[in-house]
Parts: structure tokens; sequence; C-alpha cells
């Protein structure tokens, strides 16, 4: 095998995303759409020019016609598709956020260690140069001791209707875009914290609109996150060491001609630091073919990803009980 022959389980919105990076990638073609309506899969086939359609997601996992799958369906459908895809043997890369509980990611691990298949999380920006830029000064200490991680991004959801705003789909705005700040916390503390502190306000349908929270790591680490659904769009965020401060107007989404990365260093200017452009969904789909054809790690590790739940999953219970959490 020499190509991947990737599926799209669901017809999602962001689907346009992912169809261009598979199409731009040397080692993937797109063949199939699976959705729960039929009609719908063939029309959205036909204006995507996706040479076959199915009318169940079952069908396409059964139909020996795809090697991997990309699963992009409401959060609370993550773990149950990505282990019925790799029952029937197929690779999965499943969105963000992976799941909804440690409990779930450890049963999506064992599905992927018994069927022997890649499953990885489609966490986009972890791949882009930019993020991996972060790393890499941090790791040789360009910043000096890392005092503060902080992280935002906020959105408006106009719709009453709308699957991030239904608690029983894994709706929330730190479910949904926290995760990033969440993310990007971790990856840059390198693990997750110790304790966490977090703050929620519930909209009318019972999830989390706003949320904040305070992630707690050892030799006096802290990062500050939070998320909304009620304020405009804006991401941001900025790591501050001992010896300067790294700042992104664009860290995890739309990484358009606007993004700038800025170095303050302790003493002198201000200064921008060049990333090399890249596709944003691309990185992970490359990551994938590595992992399948070549039989590399995948880059953002599974041991990360579990991390990422564990630790929403305690600033949950901590916004909830309105008690600090330990994570052990
Ligand atoms: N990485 C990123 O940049 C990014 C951006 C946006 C979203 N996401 C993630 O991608 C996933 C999908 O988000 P989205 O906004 O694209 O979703 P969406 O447009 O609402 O699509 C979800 C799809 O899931 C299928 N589905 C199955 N059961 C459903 C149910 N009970 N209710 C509604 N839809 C159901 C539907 O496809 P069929 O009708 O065809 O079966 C639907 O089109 C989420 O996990 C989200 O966190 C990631």
């Amino acid at each position: 095998m020499s190509i991947i022959r990737w599926g799209l389980l669901s017809t999602a919105n962001i689907n346009k995303r992912l169809i261009p990076a598979i199409r731009m990638s040397q080692r993937g073609e797109l063949v199939a759409v699976a959705s729960r309506d039929e009609k719908k899969a063939k029309a959205y086939a036909r204006d995507w020019e996706i040479p076959t359609a199915f009318g169940s997601y079952e069908a396409m996992l059964t139909s020996g016609s795809i090697d991997a799958v990309y699963i992009s369906l409401p959060n609370h459908l993550h773990a149950e598709w990505s282990i019925r895809a790799m029952t029937e043997g197929v690779h999965v890369l499943c969105e963000k956020p992976f799941a909804l509980s440690v409990d779930e990611v450890d049963r999506m691990i064992t599905a992927s260690e018994l069927n022997k298949r890649v499953l990885a999380e489609a966490f986009m920006y972890r791949h882009h140069p930019q993020t991996r830029l972060a790393g890499d000064w941090v790791q040789r200490g360009k910043l000096g001791d890392i005092c503060f991680v902080r992280g935002m991004f906020n959105f408006t959801i106009q719709k009453q209707h709308h699957i991030r705003l239904v608690p029983e789909y894994g709706g929330g705005s730190l479910w949904d875009i926290g995760i990033y700040p969440l993310s990007f916390a971790q990856f840059i503390m390198g693990g997750p914290p110790t304790w966490v502190s977090g703050s929620q306000w519930l909209g009318e349908t019972g999830v989390d609109e706003t949320f904040a929270g305070l992630l707690h790591y050892a030799d006096d680490r802290v990062a500050m996150i939070g998320s909304s659904f009620r304020a405009p769009f804006f991401t941001s965020a900025e790591i501050i060491g001992t010896e300067g401060r790294l700042a992104f107007n664009r860290p995890f989404v739309i990484l358009d001609e606007t993004r700038k990365l800025i170095f303050q260093p302790r003493d002198g200017e201000p200064r921008e630091i060049p990333v090399p452009e890249k596709e944003l969904y691309l990185g992970q789909i490359e990551d994938m073919h590595a992992a399948i054809l070549d039989d590399e790690p995948n880059y953002l590790s599974l041991d990360e990803t579990r991390n990422h739940i564990r630790t929403a999953e305690a600033l949950y219970r901590s916004a909830q009980s309105e008690q600090v959490v330990h994570l052990d």
C-alpha cells in the first residue's frame, strides 16, 4: 500500500477544511463519504467530487474501500465510531475533543492496540510550524524558565439549535474551544498540571458558554485559559518566561496573513519571528500517512491526547464543585 484511501464519516461542516488537505497530500486520496442519510451523502459526494457515497456509516466502514476514516461527528459519538472503525480494520483520525472522558479514551486506545490500527486526535494547530517553533524555543530555553502560559479562544454562537449547546452531545465552550488553549498549555509545560481550578458560566441549555481555568504546574508555573461562545471571535496565546515573552495573535485557527508571532526579549525591542507557511490541516494528514505507511509514531501522541481529556474533566469537576481538583 502506498496511497491511503480516506473516507469522511459524516457530512460535517469541518470536512471542508480536511478535503483540500487530503487532496494536497502526496500519499492520500479521498474516495468516500458516509452520511446517515443516503440522499445527503450522494449530494455531498457530487458537490465535492468524491467517488463513492454511503447511506450509513456502517456501510462505509465495512465496504473494504477505505484505509482511514476522518471522524467529524458531534463529540459524544467520537469514541463509539472510532472504536467501530478500528474494529473493521480502518485507521482513525478523530476530531477534537477526542472523547468526553478518560474512560472513553482508554477504550479507544485498547481498540487501537487490539486491532493494530493507527489512532490519532485531529488537532491541526499542534502540527503547524508556528506551534512547533514555540515548543522548540521553550525546549532550548530561549524564553528562560517558564512562568506563565495564557490562552484564549472565543466566538459567538447565534443559533438556538447547535451541537455545541447540547449537553448530551458534549457541548460546552471548554470541550469545543477551551480545549485549544488547554492543549497548548500542556504542550508548552510538557505534561498535565498537578492541580486545576475552573469556573464556568452556564447558558440556557445547561452547557458552559464561558469557561475560565487555572492550571498549576510544578516549579511555580501556571497556565490561564479561557473560552466563550458569548464574545466576538478572538484567539490569542502567550508564553512568558524569565528571559522574554512569545505572543501569538492567531495561535489556533485561521492562520492567515494577519498572523504574527512576536518575541519580546527581557532587554530589547519586540521583534516578529518568521514562521514557514503551511496549510493548517495538512500536517495531521501527513502525520497519519507516516504512521500508517512508514510505521512512524504519531507526532501528537495518544498519551498527550489522554492528558487533554484528563485535564478537561478535572476542570469541569472543579467548576461544578467550586473546589480545586488534583490530578493524580
Ligand atoms: N479542528 C477544527 O478546526 C474543528 C473545527 C470545527 C469543528 N471541529 C470538530 O468537528 C466535529 C464536528 O463539528 P462540526 O461543526 O463540523 O459539526 P456539524 O457541521 O454539526 O456536523 C456534524 C455531523 O455529524 C453527523 N451527525 C451524526 N449524528 C448527529 C446528531 N445526533 N446531531 C447532529 N449531527 C450528527 C451529521 O452528518 P450526517 O447527517 O451526514 O450523518 C453532521 O453533519 C466536532 O467534534 C467539532 O469539535 C473541529
